[in-house]
């Protein structure tokens, strides 16, 4: 996978994608991150991005040449146009499902704004996709394309280093993930839950997915109208709203 990122604070980037896993993960070339600083493409003597809004109001907006050209410089194939995604709390919203379709891509683009906005031409001419993290408002792109990059790259072979570990986890068919424990076996007089000490596979197994489904219920029922639940899980369900 390779990402390119068009941004006015490369720096920012290189700081945040380069530690742990993801690092990792570019040392051994599994992932290749290369910023792009619009200021380089900017057409005059100061190095100037942006200006006042047409029509007047507060802050600056950043001007489409610099953008379009920045753009345009990676745009190396003509042939093979990636997606170029930009970051505003106006995109749709990120999740899991999407962090996994853009995980099956070669190469992403991504369009990090800054100030009061971008001027809208640019963004028409160039942009294939509008995310946004979250329903807030931040600074700029940065941060919201380092959470998309994290949550997309942990899904490309390999880069987890137990293959599995990517397999079974939160949002996996819309359930939040069963509770984990390691040593020692009491802590402080509380006990890990016996059936884990059983060895008892097919045990362990029906646990899981019951306590999958009694945190999703408690933390995120939400989610269990998209969940793909087997008769079993049903009948479980009922037994727990009865309880209540
Ligand atoms: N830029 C500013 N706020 C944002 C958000 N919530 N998501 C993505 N990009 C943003």
């Amino acid at each position: 996978m390779k990402y390119k990122i068009l941004t006015l604070f490369p720096d920012m980037i290189e700081q945040g994608l380069s530690s742990s896993i993801i690092g990792k993960a570019r040392e051994k070339n599994l992932i290749n991150i290369e910023t792009i600083n619009i200021r380089d493409f900017a057409f005059n003597k100061h190095k100037q991005v942006d200006d006042y809004p047409y029509g007047g109001g507060a802050g600056m907006v950043m001007q489409p040449e610099p953008i379009y050209e920045a753009c345009k410089s990676i745009m190396e194939d003509e042939q093979n146009k990636p997606r170029v995604i930009y970051l505003t709390p106006q995109g749709k919203t990120f999740n899991q499902e999407m962090a996994m379709e853009l995980s099956q891509e070669e190469e992403l683009v991504f369009l990090c704004g800054h100030y009061e906005g971008v001027d809208e031409r640019v963004i028409d001419m160039v942009v294939t996709d509008e995310v946004s993290i979250g329903d807030y408002v931040l600074t700029g792109g940065e941060l919201a394309v380092m959470v998309m990059i994290d949550a997309i790259s942990r899904l490309i072979p390999n880069v987890l280093s137990n293959d599995t570990s990517a397999e079974t986890e939160t949002f996996d068919d819309n359930l939040l993930e069963y509770p984990q424990y390691t040593r020692p076996a009491v802590f402080m007089d509380k006990k890990v839950p016996d059936v884990l000490l059983s060895g008892h596979h097919k045990n362990i197994e029906n646990w899981r997915r019951e306590q999958s489904l009694v945190r999703t219920y408690n933390k995120r029922p939400d989610l269990l109208d998209k969940a793909n639940l087997s008769d079993k899980d049903k009948k479980f369900l009922e037994t727990l709203i009865n309880k209540q």
